[in-house]
């Protein structure tokens, strides 16, 4: 919050982030308080409606691609085809039209780097993309949305098996009876300092 200022500079921000645009909660979910606004007027009305709601506001992206990656452990990724526009149950798209490799490559790549800057091991994020940037719209979801009838079963599966595999992992560690990952970090030794380097 250090870079909080008061009164807002509303129209540099609006400058900033252009419209239409989207303001939201950071950390939201089906779409409850979201809302797209097209001018300041909208934006006030959208903002007045907050409440003590912590919001985000996003220049709203043109996209050709959408993409919601399922993160788990920081390290996999599953990468599924998004029609946001599409009824509730048919918005992981079955049959997926192919996408250009290296824009996928990017996908992951980016979505492993927001994860491990979240510290989160369990995660969606999700990419709205236009003219091939990738752009994370919505990536705060640490218990994301793993129902079988919404995900669908191939999407389910792979959470549920991976899920599944990240606490094998971590519990194996324990059971085996050596030190967990986290207690392997070397306490920090207090250096000396030589005293030459202390005079004058
Ligand atoms: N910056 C943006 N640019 C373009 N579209 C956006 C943007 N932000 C949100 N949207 C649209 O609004 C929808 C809902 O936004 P968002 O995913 O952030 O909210 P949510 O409450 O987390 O919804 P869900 O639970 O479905 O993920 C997105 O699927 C997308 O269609
Ligand atoms: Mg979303």
């Amino acid at each position: 919050m250090r870079n909080l200022q008061f009164p807002m500079p509303w129209d540099s921000i609006f400058g900033y982030v252009g419209f239409p645009a989207f303001l939201k909660p950071f950390d939201g979910g089906g779409w409850k308080d979201v809302y797209k606004v097209n001018n300041p007027e909208e934006f006030f009305h959208a903002y007045d409606q907050s409440r003590d709601l912590c919001m985000t506001l996003q220049r709203g992206v043109k996209f050709k691609e959408y993409f919601r990656c399922y993160v788990v452990g920081q390290e996999k990724v599953h990468i599924m085809q998004y029609d946001p526009s599409a009824p509730f149950h048919e918005r992981y798209v079955k049959n997926p039209a192919p996408v250009d490799p290296k824009l996928l490559e990017r996908v992951k790549r980016d979505a492993i780097t927001l994860c491990k800057a979240l510290g989160y091991d369990l995660n969606t994020v999700e990419f709205a993309c236009e003219d091939g940037i990738p752009y994370a719209i919505d990536f705060m979801n640490p218990a994301p949305d793993a129902d079988i009838h919404s995900v669908g079963e191939e999407n389910f599966h792979w959470i549920v098996d991976n899920v599944a595999e990240l606490s094998e992992y971590r519990w194996s560690t324990f059971l085996a009876g050596s030190e967990p990952e986290a207690a392997t970090i070397k306490p920090v030794k207090a250096v000396k300092t030589p005293k030459s380097a202390t005079k004058g």
